[in-house]
């Protein structure tokens, strides 16, 4: 039988029953189609520094080398550590690990109330690839005299060809996939979410390289649409978009416009892949860690299994992947079991259970 290690990290704040859920349908897709995993729990985060100084131990990134995949569950908090610090775990895992795609599914369920009248189950159904090691958040920068009147702080973004080249490949490649699974004209289709008309550099070399790329995928319709109106488009027609490749900073903040488009941060799950497996990706709600909800039991752990949902499809159980979504779709279209963000009563407990007893049905 398949044994999967899985590193848990649930972080801060809600972090731990977020995960609590994710576990939980883990453990029940396995139980169903076949296979175990094993679990380690790693207790990383704010509290973890305010003991130890650092977030983690600093061998963190061997300790997780050879599991098969890490969930992640919210890391901050900041009246106990400045996010700018407490963030560095995310940012040094996504880096350290080479995780270059940063995958966000903008997929609204059936029953799911969004704030966008535009968004229907019909018209949103896209996937974000977010450049995830560069970019915008290479991190490279200084403070000039940062207390002088003439103080001044830079932060330069990096684009290289390899890490253009790769992202833009990849979802390229993803577009090609989709279209042979998704009917209908919209699919097929890599919009290039860039700025290059203000950023001369950076996005005109990220142009140029989506360009080079696409000549090796004519089946694929290519697309551009400038960030700031992109903003606009995804609002005003969701239904356009097929796959969005963007980089680090770009992605980060229309993928928070995709998650009021799928019904709010309690749906959003993202993956931080390794596509070359050659470390292990990890996979995270998008959401923040939500420190005054910490043990109500309150959130919604929807994002969290859908990130669960994205793990199985990554080690390769496409169809245990599949029965989390039907799973998923089946509880939310019911709306008997919805957390307080959906109006409704339910615990976060509760909405697990009511996932895990569809799945298993
Ligand atoms: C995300 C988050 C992170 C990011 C923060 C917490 C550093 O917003 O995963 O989208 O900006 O990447
Ligand atoms: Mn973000």
């Amino acid at each position: 039988m398949t044994d999967y290690a899985i590193a848990n990290l649930p972080g801060d704040g809600v972090g731990q029953e977020i995960a609590q859920e994710a576990m939980k349908i883990l453990a029940a897709a396995g139980d169903k189609f076949g296979f175990t995993c094993r679990v380690e729990s790693f207790d990383w985060g704010c509290d973890y520094y305010l003991k130890h100084g650092e977030m983690g131990p600093a061998d963190k990134l061997t300790t997780l080398k050879d599991f098969d995949a890490i969930f992640l569950g919210c890391i901050g908090d900041a009246a106990k550590v400045p996010d700018h610090v407490s963030l560095t775990i995310l940012l040094e895992i996504r880096k350290g690990f080479d995780q270059y795609v940063n995958l966000r599914p903008i997929k609204l369920y059936p029953g799911v109330a969004t704030p966008i009248r535009t968004a229907t189950p019909e018209s949103v159904d896209f996937v974000v690839v977010r450049e995830n090691t560069e970019g915008e958040y290479s991190g490279t920068g200084g403070f000039f005299k940062p207390e002088a009147p003439e103080g001044f702080a830079f932060q330069t973004a990096v684009f290289s060809r390899k890490g253009c080249d790769r992202v833009i490949r990849y979802a390229f490649e993803l577009a090609r996939e989709r279209r042979g699974r998704v009917e209908g004209d919209r699919v097929g289709m890599l919009t290039n979410c860039t700025k290059s008309n203000a950023l001369n550099y950076s996005m005109v070399y990220w142009d140029k390289i989506y360009r080079e790329v696409a000549a090796d995928y004519p089946d694929i319709k290519q697309d551009l649409a400038l960030v700031d109106a992109m903003t606009m488009w995804m609002v005003k027609n969701p239904e356009y978009f097929d796959v969005v490749v963007a980089s680090n900073l770009f992605g980060d903040i229309i993928t928070d416009l995709g998650a009021m488009l799928q019904g709010g941060m309690g749906f959003a799950a993202g993956g931080n892949i390794n596509p070359e497996r050659k470390f292990p990706s990890m996979f995270e709600p998008i959401h923040g860690s939500a420190p005054k909800y910490a043990g109500l039991g309150v959130v919604n752990p929807i994002a969290s299994i859908e990130s669960v949902r994205m793990m199985l499809e990554h080690l390769g159980q496409a169809e245990a992947s599949r029965a989390v979504q039907d799973a998923v779709t089946q509880v939310l279209s019911q709306g008997a079991v919805r957390t307080k963000d959906m109006g409704g009563t339910a615990s976060t407990a509760q909405v697990g259970d009511a996932v895990k007893a569809a799945l298993l049905a």
